[in-house]
């Protein structure tokens, strides 16, 4: 494997973030309001693409006013884009297809390298340069889930970002699949959206698709109770009044999905459990948030603070 580090590294940061905005650029002087949208939305990451002459100047504009906002180059077809990428500060280079002339070239420039594909063949030949990462585009014309489902077969060590025709509709489709490291595409920002300037709306849309990948559901709440002799005829109430099934964990005991009741006295009167879809990219997310928790053994994310005398818990779904 080449320059493993780096690539994992990447790879790494785009998993943590679920989903990489595409985008096509007409003019560089939309760049920095474009990537504040995403940024005011949450969403750290964005891949430019050399579909216009602007694509390199807009990621110099973007590394240079937000230099943590992780940028990819996509559309890389020739080696001098692959340096004029390089030289404006994106740190992995994206493209519709595997060229191998572009995979030794970012070997050489050690920069990590997604080439798109859609076959066994073209995935056997990049397999051959090293990679296990790849864009699969165009994804949903190419077979989508069910292609991607195949390929686990005799791939399944390998990852792929689905690219092309993912929308809000298939997006959590193609993220619950184990070889899927995060989806890209158009939609999140629009280049007639840029170029109207309406950033305000992307910023809505980055903001809109970033809670659809992390899923927050407030789906129970957790009583207080001193001991089991004080928590069991409160299990008792609910589980008979709202016809819930009686359950038991090491520390509580439960009625449904609802209703916990703690077995022993914990440093909050009551508690709200909230599910998401994948608990290593809400750490990410409240790490960039700054948002201080812990975790249980059972990979439970506790919050630091309290809210509203509510402690909050949040859980896999
Ligand atoms: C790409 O090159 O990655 C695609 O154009 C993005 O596809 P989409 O526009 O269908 O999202």
């Amino acid at each position: 494997m080449i320059y493993f580090s780096t690539m994992n590294e990447i790879c790494k940061r785009i998993e943590s973030i679920g989903v990489l905005p595409v985008v096509k650029i007409t003019s560089a002087g939309d760049s920095e309001n474009l990537a504040a949208s995403l940024l005011a939305g949450d969403l750290p990451a964005v891949e430019i693409t050399f579909r216009t002459d602007a694509a390199a100047e807009s990621i110099a504009r973007i590394r240079k006013k937000f230099p943590d906002m992780l940028i990819g180059a996509g559309t890389v077809l020739t080696p001098d884009q692959v340096d004029l990428a390089v030289d404006a500060g994106a740190e992995f280079i994206v493209a519709p297809g595997f060229n191998p002339r572009i995979a030794q070239y970012c070997t050489k420039l050690k920069i990590p390298y997604i080439p798109g594909v859609n076959s066994p063949s073209q995935i056997e030949l990049a397999m051959e340069h090293g990679l296990d990462v790849f864009k699969f585009f165009p994804a949903e014309a190419m077979g989508g889930i069910k292609m991607l489902k195949s390929l686990a077969g005799p791939y399944p060590e390998l990852k792929f970002i689905p690219t092309g025709g993912i929308s809000p509709d298939n997006l959590l489709g193609y993220l619950s699949l184990p070889s899927v490291l995060a989806c890209g595409g158009s939609w999140i920002s629009p280049s007639a959206m840029i170029s109207e300037g309406r950033f305000d709306d992307i910023a809505k849309i980055a903001s809109r698709t970033v809670s659809d990948v992390l899923g927050f559901n407030l789906s129970g709440v957790i009583l207080g109770a001193t001991d089991s002799d004080e928590a069991e005829p409160v299990l008792d109430f609910f589980a008979s009044t709202f016809l819930l099934n009686k359950g038991e964990t090491a520390k509580t005991f439960t009625a449904g999905t609802m209703i916990e009741i703690e077995k022993e006295k914990n440093k909050y009167p009551a508690g709200l459990i909230i599910t998401v879809h994948s608990i290593p990219r809400v750490k990410a997310f409240l790490d960039r948030k700054k948002i201080g928790y812990t975790e249980s053994e059972d990979s439970e994310i506790i919050l630091n603070e309290q809210k509203g005398g509510f402690g909050i818990k949040l859980r896999q779904e």
